[in-house]
């Protein structure tokens, strides 16, 4: 069990969005108290005392859409690597999605990677069940999962449905959330043939178009209005799909953005190449505009990393054989606390968005907020100061970041996981282990 820690003094990010200048002491795992001073003398002997003069105290950011490829794909990443990823991010749990190899169908697969991330994972740890095509009563009975997740296109085998009386099929039976990839496969098939031959990766945003995302948001939202069905539409990417939420989103839908769709766009192709290549694809300018809005007048709730490392080698095949997907999980809180060091969003909002909504629409107790008896898992961010991402600096197995070169602020400077600092000033506490999340 964690030792009792005392934040000395730090901008604390309280529940209703103010901050206070305080003291935070965590006990067993826990938040124990919040205050403006919390006597030394109070404290027990074994206390670790942190001055955080100068630096804010954050809840730790849930990333709830991240590809850990572990088990099967591990030349690419890992949990104990991308854990470390999260730490270094300030991400103190994540949900982990199921094209790993066995995929994450049953739960066989699920117990396995539950073990896997109990021997390996800094920070805590939730999975998701991959749909198929006949592993229904698996959705509705694995457990723990933070929901289902569904393919509806830029899949290929098992997890690809793309078919509406299958996807009928599993919206129409259980409650469980039910979070998809939103791309029309068929459309995408066909664009694909085309735009055959064309090896500039700036194509890719061409073949798997705003169409096809947007007809496959319009099918699921049918469904999910249909069935009174929790939706989650994962790394929704396009101007006409926010537009569309903006019109008629129902109480029981939820959506979230990732930062490279709000702030990378159809340009950085031109820059970074095959390294831009994610699905589904960077959109224009016009379209980050528009998910700003949209995501600073709650029309989408959520921010997600869909961290999905490559090798380098893998991203120099060549496109169209060059795979899709970028890490996200190292960058994205300083990413998004320097844009609102910038102006463009609060430091609360950037909070909610990574923390306490993520909290909320995956119904995890206990996490997401400061206040006395929720869980010690907190950042400590520093808003002061401004630092590159260095690809000499990346965690994550990959090497490299989409972003590298960006002078960010608000890195964090410790992650505490459990009341455990997993994270502390560019050091990795290896021997932290987070814990199974648990739902609902
Ligand atoms: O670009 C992506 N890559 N998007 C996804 O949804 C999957 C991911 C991967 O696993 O590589």
């Amino acid at each position: 069990m964690s030792k009792p820690l005392l934040i000395r003094q730090a901008q604390i990010l309280l529940p209703d969005g103010d901050f206070l200048q305080g003291d935070v002491l965590t006990q067993a795992g826990r938040i124990a108290q919040v205050s403006p001073e919390i006597r030394a003398s109070d404290l027990p002997a074994d206390a670790q005392i942190l001055d955080a003069t100068g630096l804010t105290l954050l809840p730790g950011m849930i990333d709830p859409q991240v590809h850990f490829r572990e088990p099967g794909l591990e030349h690419k990443e890992d949990l104990f690597t991308a854990s470390c990823a999260c730490a270094r991010g300030g991400i103190t749990s994540f949900l982990e999605m199921p094209n790993t190899r066995p995929l994450t169908i049953d739960q066989a697969a699920l117990d396995d990677k539950l073990r896997r991330a109990s021997e390996k994972s800094l920070v805590n740890y939730g999975f998701f069940i991959g749909a198929t095509a006949d592993n229904l009563e698996a959705l509705l009975t694995a457990n723990p999962v933070c929901g289902i997740k569904i393919f509806m296109g830029s899949m290929h085998g098992a997890l690809l449905i793309d078919q509406e009386d299958l996807l009928e099929k599993i919206f129409a039976q259980g409650d469980r959330l039910i979070a998809v990839h939103a791309e029309d496969q068929a459309r995408i098939f066909q664009r694909r043939e085309q735009f055959a031959g064309i090896t500039d990766p700036a194509i890719h945003s061409q073949i798997q178009d705003s169409q096809a995302a947007l007809m496959a948001t319009q099918l699921a939202l049918k469904l999910s209005k249909k069935y009174r069905r929790r939706l989650h539409i994962l790394h929704l990417s396009t101007a006409a799909e926010a537009e569309l939420l903006r019109q008629d989103k129902p109480a029981w839908v939820t959506a979230e953005v990732t930062p490279q769709h709000l702030l990378l766009n159809t340009d950085a192709y031109a820059t970074i190449g095959t390294l831009a290549q994610m699905n589904p694809p960077l959109r224009s300018a016009h379209d980050n505009e528009v998910l700003w809005q949209a995501l600073r007048d709650g029309v989408l709730d959520l921010i997600a990393t869909d961290h999905a490392p490559h090798t380098l080698e893998e991203k120099a095949q060549g496109y169209p054989h060059t795979p899709s997907g970028m890490p996200g999980v190292e960058t994205s809180m300083a990413l998004m606390l320097t844009q609102a060091m910038q102006g463009r969003c609060t430091v609360p909002q950037v909070a909610n968005w990574m923390s306490t909504a993520v909290a909320k629409a995956y119904q995890i107790p206990n996490k997401g907020l400061i206040q006395p008896g929720y869980d010690a898992d907190l950042v400590l961010v520093d808003l002061n100061t401004y630092h590159p991402v260095r690809r000499e600096e990346v965690v994550s197995k990959c090497g490299w970041s989409s972003f590298e070169g960006w002078n960010l602020t608000g890195w964090a400077v410790l992650t505490i996981v459990g009341g455990q600092i997993a994270f502390e000033r560019g050091q990795l506490h290896t021997e932290v282990r987070g814990k199974a999340l648990q739902f609902g």
